[in-house]
């Protein structure tokens, strides 16, 4: 061949390549910009309201609970994919398990939390509202839980202790089912993990896992990922 066309067929080979890739880069994109498109417009109905409300007063008393945007978010991901089985790392006052078996009528949800106040409180919040045959409550630590586990989930709504997340990724990648979403939220938190000039000196530790947990969801070729700058920082996971 000719110095010409074998430059020519160079360039066509990493050509095709080159828009092979960007066709991939698009697919991937286009799932969750797809999936998330006008979810502020998400409306709750009465019942999810008056959950979110109890939500924010919990919030007022220093409970950490979802918050607003988060929780559209959320509710809207669950209303659109319909998960037959939902694991949720992180239960507190049952507020967040409540809202998303609220958004798919025909989905389960097995939530656990290491506190026992936590899950009594969730006990009645589920009583309240008629979720109980729908909701089982594990009083146990995370870590312990993934590492016994024996079931699979559609859909993992992640929303336990920060700094932990790296330790749950291996497990994460066995119980969340093929094409299965993974929900984590706080993962920029406070704005530290994205800007140094934010971090608290105490907090050094959870700020560095948090990166080297979104360094790692990011890079992992089994995952497409979505970061969302909103409240304190989602990210969406997608097991191939
Ligand atoms: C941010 S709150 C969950 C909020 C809840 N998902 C909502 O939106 O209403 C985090 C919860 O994780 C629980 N938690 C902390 N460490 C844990 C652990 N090691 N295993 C399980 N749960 C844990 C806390 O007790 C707390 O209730």
């Amino acid at each position: 061949m000719q110095g010409t066309e074998l430059f020519r067929a160079f360039l066509f080979k990493y050509y095709i390549k080159i828009k092979f890739y960007d066709i991939i880069y698009i697919m991937k994109e286009s799932y969750f910009e797809n999936l998330i498109k006008d979810f502020d417009n998400y409306v709750f109905t009465q019942t999810q309201q008056q959950i979110f409300e109890y939500a924010q007063s919990c919030r007022e008393k220093f409970i950490p609970c979802i918050r607003e945007k988060t929780a559209k978010l959320l509710c809207h991901i669950i209303s659109k994919t319909l998960p037959k089985n939902i694991l949720e790392i992180g239960t507190a006052t049952g507020c967040s398990g409540a809202l998303m078996l609220l958004s798919c009528l025909s989905s389960n949800l097995t939530t656990l939390d290491v506190s026992e106040e936590m899950c009594k409180m969730a006990q009645q919040t589920f009583d309240k509202y008629g979720l109980t045959n729908r909701a089982q409550i594990l009083c146990d630590d995370a870590l312990n839980y993934f590492q016994n586990a024996n079931s699979t989930f559609d859909f993992i709504f992640l929303d336990g202790p920060k700094g932990q997340y790296i330790k749950y990724l291996p497990y994460l990648k066995t119980v969340i089912n093929g094409g299965g979403i993974i929900f984590c939220d706080d993962v920029l938190y406070f704005g530290m993990v994205l800007d140094d000039s934010k971090v608290i000196h105490k907090k050094i530790t959870i700020v560095r896992n948090l990166r080297e947990f979104l360094n790692l969801t990011q890079s992992d070729t089994e995952f497409e990922t979505k970061l969302l700058d909103i409240e304190d920082g989602v990210l969406l996971i997608k097991k191939q």
